[in-house]
């Protein structure tokens, strides 16, 4: 069998950039993904406390970060994403029922999660809490707390519900290919990876005859509270960017005053969402679609909105305007002047009733 990491270049398949690190203090896994040196990468579930160490890994594997996925929010840990985007501007994702003030990007069941070359499929698995997903790749899946080696994530905290979990578990997880690595999110035996046959087999939370059982055995952990649990929970709900940076510059935009911009020929709107949001949330008539990760090329001499700013004004927009901001600060940074962003993006859009098509 072929060990997680290893080259697949044999099978005609491109190499993967892979790699499983460790903090020893909340004994949490982070994974970083990319399909070769000198291209984009995800990283899931980052601790802030490691995030020099990240970046001095992506730096020496020549990596650009794309992508900061948490697979839920953490109560034992502080979350590495906002300081991630901070330091790489790049884009922080969550589940779309996640208490996170404000995340640049929210995923949904069924939608595929992709930077350059990798593409990961998103699973609503709630029970741990209920903004719980889990990753899924051919050969592998990442977890979060749902599903652990020989264990499970516990359900009595962060509106989390054990017949749930049940469900995730039982009718999703264990319902893809034996030989699936299992990634978790934690350990706390010096266990790395498993798989799914493992676990159905040998996972003792999962030899329960019922879901009543099951929800039986989770009600009866009595478990501490984690010890970070007062300050983690709190501090991973604001992990927004601060969009005042960019409105103190009088380079932001109210989403009810962009309306009457739409109109102007001198105006360019700029739709910086991938495909999947905008299909799901709507897209606003007339807008170029440049995604965000692309955003470097696009403003540098010669591309195209670098071109598009000879003539209009661009106002740039995203989902809850996080990835906007930062793309008027980097387009001002190359000295575009006619750069600006509505406020709040296209989740304030629609609460102004601005005009979307689907
Ligand atoms: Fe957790």
């Amino acid at each position: 069998m072929k060990e997680p990491g290893e080259p697949l270049g044999k099978l005609g398949r491109p190499k993967m950039i892979f790699r499983q690190m460790f903090d020893n203090v909340s004994s949490t896994y982070s994974y970083l993904l990319a399909s070769r040196r000198g291209g984009e990468a995800l990283i899931i579930d980052p601790v802030l406390e490691r995030v020099d160490r990240y970046i001095q890994l992506l730096n020496e594997l020549d990596l650009r970060l794309v992508k900061a996925v948490d697979t839920h929010l953490h109560a034992d840990h502080i979350t590495g994403i906002g300081a991630l985007r901070d330091r790489t501007r790049c884009i922080t994702v969550m589940g779309e029922q996640s208490k996170a003030d404000v995340v640049s990007m929210r995923v949904v069941d069924g939608e595929k999660l992709e930077i350059e070359g990798v593409g990961l499929d998103v699973i609503y698995t709630p029970g741990h809490t209920d903004d719980s997903y889990s990753f899924v790749m051919p050969d592998r899946v990442f977890t979060g707390d749902t599903l652990l080696i020989r264990g499970t994530g516990r359900t009595d905290f962060q509106n989390g519900d054990p017949r749930a979990q049940y469900e995730s578990i039982f009718q999703r997880l264990l319902k893809l290919p034996e030989e699936t690595f299992v990634f978790p999110a934690h350990d706390y035996k010096g266990d790395t990876v498993s798989t799914i046959g493992e676990e159905k087999a040998f996972n003792p939370r999962l030899q329960v005859a019922s879901v009543d059982d099951y929800i039986e055995l989770m009600n009866n952990l009595k478990l501490a509270n984690p010890k970070m649990m007062d300050i983690a929970v709190p501090a991973n709900m604001r992990v927004g960017l601060a969009q005042e940076a960019v409105a103190a510059q009088g380079w932001a935009i109210r989403p009810q005053d962009a309306f009457a911009l739409l109109a102007r020929d001198d105006v360019a709107f700029i739709d910086l969402r991938e495909q999947p949001e905008r299909l799901r949330q709507g897209e606003i008539p007339g807008a170029v679609h440049a995604p965000y990760p692309a955003l470097q090329e696009n403003i540098a001499s010669g591309g195209p909105l670098n071109e598009l700013s000879a003539t209009k004004r661009l106002v740039f927009f995203c989902a809850f305007g996080e990835r906007s901001a930062m793309a008027v600060q980097a387009a001002r940074d190359t000295g575009l002047k006619s750069a600006f962003h509505i406020e709040g993006g296209i989740d304030a859009w629609k609460k102004v009733h601005g005009p979307l098509r689907h």
